[in-house]
């Protein structure tokens, strides 16, 4: 693939509206739809995988998805959940169409199985091929077969961080909600610093009592980090930042200094 080869995780918070279910946030997915364009039309090549937000979370969550297969009546939850974000996944893929952007939707549960919630196997063939067409996958978080616990929830992080390893990205973009890494949690903390250059080994001595929200079924950002460490150890950068402003996405794909958090191998 090029040597601008990236995987974008867009988080769900950022591109849907918390606490307010089934509701996407169409200004912002228009925003990320452009940046996008930019890159593209610069020769950069992408993988995108979105989260779910209030398209995913709160129904996993009511079906208790990610504690596994337990009782016939999650069944129907898991129907909604893949429908939900089937929804979610075809209003970012239809603004991206509309931007210009040649998008793929695909759905991991028909690619993906997974071990007692971790992704195990993953066929990553339609996405590099589609890659290399110069096509853009579109990818979510998604419900999938386990075999061990029947079914489990796997996060778009997983993907992303799966993605980003097996097929060698340059590297690897978190677009969320806030600015990035903090030295503290900068709600409680209006002195916390945002972390812009951290390393593997930097970032494993930090303690980072980062928030776990009830809402997140995936495990929030202390699930994140766990990915983008396994990534970053693998000797790819990791990119973490706000795309509530327009630019960010471009910005961190070309590493232009900015307001933004870089986890270093
Ligand atoms: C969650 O994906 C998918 C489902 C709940 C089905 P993520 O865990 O990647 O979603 P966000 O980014 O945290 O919202």
């Amino acid at each position: 693939l090029s040597s601008r080869f990236l995987v974008i995780k867009l988080g769900g918070s950022a591109i849907t509206v918390k606490g307010k279910p089934l509701t996407p946030r169409l200004p912002i997915i228009k925003k990320v739809a452009e940046d996008l364009v930019k890159l593209y039309q610069e020769g950069f090549k992408f993988i995108v995988v979105h989260g779910g937000g209030s398209y995913g979370h709160p129904i996993a969550s009511k079906y208790s998805l990610h504690k596994g297969f337990f009782h016939v009546g999650q069944l129907r939850g898991f129907s909604e959940t893949e429908l939900a974000m089937r929804d979610i996944n075809h209003i970012l893929a239809s603004s991206f169409y509309d931007a210009g952007l040649p998008v793929v939707p695909m759905h991991p549960s028909c690619m993906v199985v997974a071990c007692k919630g971790e992704l195990t196997d993953f066929y990553v063939r339609p996405v590099k091929l589609a890659l290399g067409l110069g096509l853009i996958p579109l990818l979510h978080g998604d419900v999938t077969m386990d075999v061990k616990w029947g079914f489990s929830v796997i996060s778009g992080d997983q993907l992303a961080s799966f993605l980003a390893i097996s097929l060698k990205a340059d590297k690897l973009i978190f677009g969320m909600d806030v600015k990035g890494l903090f030295d503290r949690d900068p709600r409680s903390h209006p002195e916390a610093k945002l972390l812009r250059r951290v390393n593997v080994k930097e970032l494993n001595l930090i303690d980072l009592r980062v928030s776990e929200g009830i809402y997140d079924v995936t495990g929030g950002m202390r699930a994140k980090l766990k990915e983008a460490l396994k990534v970053a150890s693998s000797g790819i950068p990791v990119y973490l930042g706000s795309i509530l402003e327009k630019g960010m996405v471009i910005k961190m794909a070309k590493g232009i200094p900015g307001d933004y958090t870089v986890i270093l191998p």
